[in-house]
């Protein structure tokens, strides 16, 4: 069957988009290049540059490509980031959601994956459990929020079948080293491999699981069937077993036997303490298993990081800044004023 998949460029979207391709599916990849990278997109999967923000060249590729299934992956995912980037998180979350679903419920579209966001639980007290209400306290969570209640309406209203994925802290090869505001695992990789100080946010002591990509991404190839048991769900998928951020520093570290300085800021405004989630569903629905430990995922994302080399952070800017930003979003011309920059072939 055909599937689309936008954010193709992007980590997981690279990963989902090319494992579909090798079971045999026709794939069509959408994006915008702002986040993701070319090398990222299989070559088994037709790569279609597009903006999703732009309504009528969205209408265009996805009419000339009906899709039978629908992954939605695109985003601007920098959660901590969202307080200070609001139009634009709105911008690539909401607004470039509708502009791809709409023309692909007028095609006909049987199934639809959003892959929404454990921020939608906000602060309630983990593990987060698929049956708790949704109460995002970021702007980042509120536009996942939105997106999942929409394909809940809309998918009432006008009859197809969806099923809501929520990933959490996943990490490995082909994650963006260049992102300063959001990966930690790939932040620290980089700061080490670039011989800079490593920030931590508050005490470190917060809570979080990882899931390295070769884990969770036999389960998002599941999620993407056309199956009467994943019509109208919502599944969690993340680690199993949760760590502080002190420990995760300590292994990235010692995986590259470094001795980096560590420098403790205050924590971001929003920032939820602890978040880690139940994966019981995931494992009945989508076998979700856990091969690799995460001394293991670590292992494996740095030697493919080694590979890659130190990068330059990708400059980015700022709506909103203002002293409660971090300030190393602030510290060398990451971010100012302007709008964000347009986006480009990386
Ligand atoms: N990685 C995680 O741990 C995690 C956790 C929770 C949720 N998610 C969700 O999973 C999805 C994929 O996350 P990821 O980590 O691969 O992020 P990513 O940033 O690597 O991928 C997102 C992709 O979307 C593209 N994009 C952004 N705006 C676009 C636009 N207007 N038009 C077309 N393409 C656009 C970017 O270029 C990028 O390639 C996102 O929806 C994210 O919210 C990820």
């Amino acid at each position: 069957m055909r599937v689309l998949v936008t954010g193709a460029a992007g980590f997981m979207g690279g990963h989902l988009a090319e494992g579909l391709a090798a079971s045999g599916h026709e794939v069509v990849g959408i994006d915008d290049l702002s986040g993701g990278f070319r090398r990222n997109v299989g070559p088994d999967v037709e790569f279609l540059q597009v903006d999703l923000r732009d309504a009528d060249a969205t209408a265009r590729v996805v009419k000339d490509n009906p899709p039978e299934v629908l992954c939605h992956l695109a985003a601007n995912a920098r959660e901590g980031a969202s307080q200070f980037q609001p139009r634009d998180v709105c911008g690539r979350n909401l607004m470039a959601y509708a502009n791809v679903l709409v023309p692909a419920l007028q095609c006909g579209v049987k199934k639809v994956v959003l892959y929404s966001s454990m921020a939608v639980y906000g602060d309630q007290e983990p593990p987060f459990d698929e049956r708790m209400p949704r109460r995002p306290v970021d702007v980042y969570g509120v536009n996942k929020t939105g997106m999942e209640e929409i394909t809940e309406i809309l998918a009432d209203v006008h009859e197809f079948d969806y099923t809501i994925v929520r990933p959490h802290n996943v990490f490995g090869e082909r994650q963006s080293l260049r992102d300063p505001f959001r990966n930690v695992v790939g932040i620290f990789m980089n700061r080490i491999m670039r011989g800079e100080p490593l920030y931590v946010y508050g005490d470190g002591e917060q809570r979080r699981a990882f899931s390295y990509i070769g884990d969770s991404l036999p389960a998002f190839l599941r999620a993407a069937e056309i199956r009467p048991d994943l019509n109208h769900q919502i599944i969690n998928v993340g680690g199993k077993h949760s760590v502080t951020v002190n420990e995760l520093l300590e292994m990235v570290t010692a995986e590259f036997d470094a001795e980096s300085e560590v420098q403790h800021l205050p924590d971001r405004p929003r920032e939820v303490k602890n978040a880690y989630c139940t994966w019981e569903k995931s494992v009945e629905l989508l076998g979700y298993e856990e091969k690799h430990d995460l001394k293991e995922g670590i292992r494996r994302m740095a030697e493919w990081a080694r590979s890659l080399g130190p990068q330059p952070w990708r400059e980015e800017r700022l709506e909103l800044p203002s002293e409660k930003a971090p300030r190393i979003w602030l510290e060398n011309g990451l971010a100012g004023a302007d709008p964000a920059p347009e986006p480009r072939e990386q």
